[in-house]
């Protein structure tokens, strides 16, 4: 989520004026230790409670940070409300980069401005919370998904999951030069998403160990639902199994974390794929065009080949990790 530290100072001492003594529920921010907070994220990199829902009983205040997909904060406003007590306020805050100046109504009411500053704003919600939200199963989408190499496939989704009713065209060029692939043993998919590429990966190869990875728990959910036969585990970051020694790594890595775009995680991704896989590993990654991913991999690889480029995306594949 996008939040800066300036505006949390300036959310803590309203709402320590606001409601002395209050119980707050954090969602997707993680509140200073100061206040004692509980705090709840469906991202495992946004708080140590991570989850598909929380399971918090009666905050007397839960305060959400805005996330930029639209429909994503809705869950994350429904998930805050069944956590707050029905006599208890809900609050949003945001920067107003991400959007928070035209945030429109939730459910049958509005939100009024309470604070001005630090590049953003921070808004009550008007309604009462003894109104029925939608639990998390109403946010649960299931619709026809065709898959490149696969084809129409039943396919689950939640709000904020990444490209949501369609295939990424960037995942798309990948799974189409994955097709060179032979027969590999373990396949780790990083940053799997809804499971677009594990899912490819199972009917291609079926005698192959697929396991996949993302830090949100609702991407996570929907991806075990949608690959039967893969394995997929909650993380912020690389997380391979002990001992795993993966043949194939495949992805279409995350570029934005807080703020901005970051060349972090690609970054980490080519370090850990060269330090897990053995000398017969395969390394392939589908990036924007402008990402300067080629000398990062020539430093850690033998063999680097430009596999396939399309609408802005390239395809790399690496090979040979050097000692
Ligand atoms: C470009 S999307 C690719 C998703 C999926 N593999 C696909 O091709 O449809 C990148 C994924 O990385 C995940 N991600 C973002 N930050 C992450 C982090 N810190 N650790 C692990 N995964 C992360 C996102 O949730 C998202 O699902």
């Amino acid at each position: 989520m996008t939040y800066e530290p300036r505006q949390i100072e300036r959310l803590v001492r309203l709402l320590a004026e606001r409601h002395p003594g209050a119980q707050g529920l954090a969602v997707d921010w993680v509140p200073p230790q100061t206040v004692r907070w509980w705090s709840w994220s469906r991202y495992a990199s946004q708080s140590q409670n991570v989850g598909e829902w929380p399971t918090f009983a009666s905050a007397d205040l839960s305060v959400v940070s805005l996330n930029k997909v639209r429909a994503a904060n809705r869950l994350a406003l429904a998930a805050a409300s069944s956590c707050t007590k029905p006599d208890g306020e809900l609050y949003l805050f945001g920067q107003n980069e991400v959007g928070i100046r035209s945030v429109g109504a939730f459910g049958s009411a509005g939100f009024e401005t309470v604070d001005i500053g630090a590049h953003g704003r921070i808004l009550r919600w008007t309604g009462r919370l003894t109104e029925p939200q939608p639990s998390l199963d109403e946010f649960a989408s299931r619709r026809e998904l065709e898959i490149p190499g696969v084809g129409l496939c039943e396919w689950k989704e939640y709000p904020g999951c990444f490209s949501e009713g369609r295939v990424d065209a960037g995942t798309s060029l990948l799974l189409h030069a994955l097709e060179a692939v032979s027969a590999p043993r373990r396949v780790y998919d990083f940053g799997c998403g809804t499971g677009i590429i594990s899912r490819v990966a199972r009917q291609r190869w079926p005698f192959a160990d697929v396991y996949g990875s993302d830090h949100d728990a609702l991407s996570v959910a929907a991806a075990r639902e949608n690959v039967p036969g893969a394995r997929f585990v909650l993380a912020d970051g690389w997380q391979l199994p002990p001992n795993w020694a993966v043949d194939l790594v495949v992805s279409n890595p995350p570029f934005h974390a807080g703020k901005g775009r970051t060349d972090d995680f690609w970054r980490a991704l080519v370090s850990e794929a060269r330090a897990a896989m053995d000398s017969a590993g395969e390394l392939w990654v589908v990036v924007q065009r402008e990402v300067p991913l080629d000398p990062v991999l020539r430093t850690s690889f033998r063999e680097v080949v430009r596999c396939a480029s399309s609408g802005g995306h390239v395809v790399w594949r690496a090979r040979e990790p050097l000692p």
